[in-house]
């Protein structure tokens, strides 16, 4: 299954990804991640990159469907992933179908997040990420045994720079401009299945799983 997980910051795709992909053996291709990882680690791309991430706005698309593309085609091709974060405009979606197309493949379906924005504020402002192992915790919703201590690896909790108040107002903002008409491209192709991820992580993960399930039995 090929499937793309669209939604504004907040609604839960990294988390969902996250489960999924391991219980399903699927590929997680996280463009943020990928970012993330390339900032961290200075490389050309990362600087480039970086600029963009800390004000909330969208890095080139160049950039990006690069990494996407060589992430998708690599040893042939990628048979069974999971997009997060990408595509987030109109040029980006094209870019992938120009990509799959190019590899005989296509997509399965676009889970579409739906939550409100006060969720999503809620949800990334008290996001806590471990700086070992990555593992990701809320303040209230997923919090670990002991404060500020990841569960997994035992190093400490920190804040992505760019879920300050300020910035998730951007990012929002960036969402709705630029990234909400891909929920239109995609139903108009037939591709788009809404996910009500206004609900706790357990009842998402079933909505999708069964969805997933169906798509199964009817190909
Ligand atoms: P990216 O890393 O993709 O961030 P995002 O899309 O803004 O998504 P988030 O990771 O913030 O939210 P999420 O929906 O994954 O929620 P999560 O599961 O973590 O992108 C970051 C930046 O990179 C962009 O701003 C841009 O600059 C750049 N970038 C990335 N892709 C790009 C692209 N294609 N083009 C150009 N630029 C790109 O959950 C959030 C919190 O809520 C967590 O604490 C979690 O524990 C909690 N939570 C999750 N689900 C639930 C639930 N159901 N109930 C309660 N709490 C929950």
């Amino acid at each position: 299954m090929n499937v793309v997980f669209l939604g504004p910051p907040g609604a839960g795709k990294g988390t969902q990804a996250e489960t999924l992909s391991k219980q399903r053996g699927m590929e997680h291709i996280s463009t943020g991640e990928v970012l993330r990882g390339a900032v961290d680690a200075g490389t050309p791309v990362g600087l480039r990159a970086r600029k963009y991430m800390e004000k909330g706005a969208l890095v080139p698309d160049e950039v990006v469907v690069d990494i996407v593309a060589e992430r998708i085609g690599k040893n042939g091709r990628c048979k069974n992933f999971l997009l997060d974060g990408f595509p987030r405009n109109l040029n980006q979606a094209k870019a992938l179908d120009k990509t799959l197309s190019g590899l005989k493949d296509r997509l399965d379906v676009v889970f579409y997040f739906a939550v409100s924005e006060e969720t999503a504020v809620s949800r990334l402002t008290g996001r806590w990420i471990c700086s070992g192992c990555g593992s990701n915790y809320h303040q209230h919703y997923m919090p670990p045994r002991k404060p500020g201590v990841c569960d997994k690896c035992g190093k400490a909790l920190q804040q992505r720079p760019d879920d300050k108040v300020e910035t998730v107002k951007e990012r929002l903002k960036v969402y709705r401009k630029q990234t909400a008409d891909l929920i239109d491209y995609y139903e108009k192709q037939g591709l788009l299945m809404k996910i009500n991820a206004d609900r706790d992580v357990k009842e998402v993960y079933e909505e999708v799983t069964k969805a997933l399930d169906s798509l199964n039995r009817e190909r």
